[in-house]
């Protein structure tokens, strides 16, 4: 795979495949987000859904958790992810929409609520909450605290790594260029 077109191509597919495939390592990237005093974070997230036609990623989280309102104040995050298998690291500049109610989010909590990790979203306590207890296992509630992130992806940073030469690509919505690794 030489072209431009074709690795980005190549990109969106493999995202694509990371959000079926448990074993797939872009099924568990790094979002990074900046918090109220403009200091960095980041976590682990698991990629739900991928639209390559609208250049959009999917993220499940707590309502009630940090980084929810870091995106509220704050829009634009990173998603950080490496494959070992392909040698690709990849960094998405994102804009990421909250949806904390309405149709979209209705129909995906549809969804979550039959799986098994419909427990994550109906804890009474909020995310990063101190246990004075420890980790004992914490009441449920009624009401799920069920967010869902819709990403734009803005840029990708695509870093390859080969023993013949690195390679790196960035692709905006509308135009793609080598970079110097
Ligand atoms: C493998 C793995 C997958 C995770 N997936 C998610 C996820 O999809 N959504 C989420 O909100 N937190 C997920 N977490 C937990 C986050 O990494 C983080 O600890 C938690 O969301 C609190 O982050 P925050 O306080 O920055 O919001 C995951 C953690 C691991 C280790």
């Amino acid at each position: 795979m030489t072209g431009l077109p074709a690795i980005e191509a190549a990109i969106w597919q493999q995202l694509a495949r990371a959000c079926h495939d448990r074993h797939h390592a872009w099924r568990t990237p790094a979002l990074a987000t900046v918090d109220a005093e403009g200091l960095p974070e980041a976590r682990t997230v698991v990629l739900r859904e991928v639209d390559a036609a609208q250049r959009r990623l999917w993220i499940y989280s707590d309502a009630r958790a940090a980084k929810v309102a870091h995106l509220a104040r704050q829009p634009q995050a990173v998603l950080l992810a490496w494959s070992p298998r392909l040698h690709w690291q990849l960094r998405l500049r994102l804009r990421v929409m909250l949806h904390t109610g309405g149709l979209a989010l209705a129909s995906r909590w549809a969804r979550v609520k039959l799986s098994p990790s419909v427990g994550d979203y109906l804890s009474a306590r909020a995310p990063g909450a101190p246990l004075d207890d420890g980790p004992t296992a914490p009441p449920a509630e009624e009401r799920a605290h069920f967010a869902a992130l819709e990403a734009e992806v803005l840029q990708i940073d695509w870093l390859e790594l080969h023993r013949d030469g690195h390679r790196r690509a960035r692709f905006d919505r509308h135009a793609a260029c080598w970079l110097q690794p």
